[in-house]
């Protein structure tokens, strides 16, 4: 189980603020880290790299050793999920994942929740691996996507799309879309509930596309959904704290904190820091929110940025990240900047 009990991520979570504020990554680990590169051409694809747990558990402590970073985030992807279900799931270079699409009811019943969540072991397997050599001062992140970002991918087939398809079925097919979803609740559940049991201190779920969407179906595929799973997550005995991401909610974030019990809310790049601390309650920590493509640049600009999100932020629980992932060709120097500045507390 978890030990982690100086970690001031953790602190920030359970609504003590800290100066300056703890700081970690989305995808810390990958590509724009030459030892991840290097240990990746080991695997045969993506997939089998996932699945290996030294290979995983390696990924995920590669950050933690050269940046030194709060919070460690398992290594796996959002995806493994779909695989587990008995979707093919395939990550083509240059592309990114292609997943086979459900297309009806019995595309859904191919593997019962416990087979599912048994076929995931390796990644529990992970978790144990990294907690035991992580520090007691920094945090471990489990994670899943959220309902309808992963539905997503199983109704378009991959990302990137205009998300027609999905949104379609919204009106078109609500049955077989709510199916799908409390599939999807129920799996993640018992998920991310053996994430913890092998160890992982908090939890965070991923709604990487919950941008674009009329208010109304914000409610009934974000909200409701990833509501539902944390009350699930609760239900099973989970403690840890989560951390809820609804990447591109604009002005249904306010919304989505009365709504969704998380301790803790993903702030994207495109959130007004004013926006933010007048419809988020004080009680909830806010986690982002520097652009990724700044982080590329460097230089005054990033400098300058940082400075704003810790001023905006100060005297409130906020831990430090990006607003989205690091891009593969991130500068190493511009991450090791970041946390110097955001170290100095400046
Ligand atoms: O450092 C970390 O954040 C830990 C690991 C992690 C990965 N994916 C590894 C990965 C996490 C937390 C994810 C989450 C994930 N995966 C999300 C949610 C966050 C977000 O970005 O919005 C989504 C939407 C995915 C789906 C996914 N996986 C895409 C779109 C891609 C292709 C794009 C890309 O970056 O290549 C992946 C592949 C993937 N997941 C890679 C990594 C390191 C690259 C694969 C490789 O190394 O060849």
């Amino acid at each position: 189980m978890a030990t982690s009990h100086t970690s001031r991520f953790l602190k920030v979570l359970s609504g003590k603020p800290a100066t300056p504020p703890p700081l970690w990554m989305m995808r810390q680990a990958g590509r724009h880290l030459p030892e991840y590169l290097e240990l990746r051409a080991q695997a045969k694809d993506f997939l089998d790299f996932c699945y290996s747990p030294s290979m995983a558990a390696e990924a995920t402590l590669q950050p933690i050793r050269r940046y030194d970073m709060d919070a460690a985030i398992l290594f796996a992807d959002i995806l493994l999920i779909l695989d587990a279900m008995g979707l093919e799931v395939r990550f083509e270079k240059g592309v990114g994942p292609i997943v086979e699409r459900v297309e009806q009811a019995s595309d859904l019943n191919r593997a019962s929740v416990e087979t599912a969540v048994q076929r995931l072991s390796p990644v529990y397997e992970t978790v144990d691996r990294v907690r035991e050599k992580l520090d007691e001062d920094k945090a471990l992140i489990g994670f899943c996507g959220a309902p309808w970002t992963v539905a997503l991918y199983a109704i378009e087939g991959r990302g990137g799309t205009d998300k027609s398809s999905a949104r379609g079925w919204a009106y078109s097919k609500p049955d077989l879309l709510n199916q799908l979803l409390d599939q999807l609740i129920e799996i993640s559940a018992h998920y991310l509930a053996s994430q913890v049991k092998a160890g992982a201190d908090a939890l965070m779920i991923f709604e990487s596309w919950a941008e674009g969407l009329p208010s109304d179906l914000f409610q009934t595929l974000v909200i409701d959904p990833n509501a539902k799973l944390v009350k699930r997550l609760r239900e099973l005995g989970v403690t840890v704290p989560i951390i809820g991401f609804p990447r591109g909610a604009a002005t249904m974030i306010g919304s989505y904190a009365d709504q969704v019990p998380v301790n803790g809310i993903g702030l994207d790049t495109a959130i007004d820091p004013k926006h933010v601390l007048r419809a988020v309650p004080e009680t909830m920590a806010v986690q982002g929110h520097l652009d990724p493509i700044l982080l590329i640049e460097g230089g005054p600009a990033m400098e300058k940025r940082v400075r704003e999100i810790l001023e905006a932020y100060r005297g409130r629980t906020h831990i430090f990240n990006l607003g989205h992932g690091v891009r593969p060709e991130t500068p190493i120097k511009n991450v090791e900047r970041v946390v110097e500045i955001v170290r100095e507390g400046a």
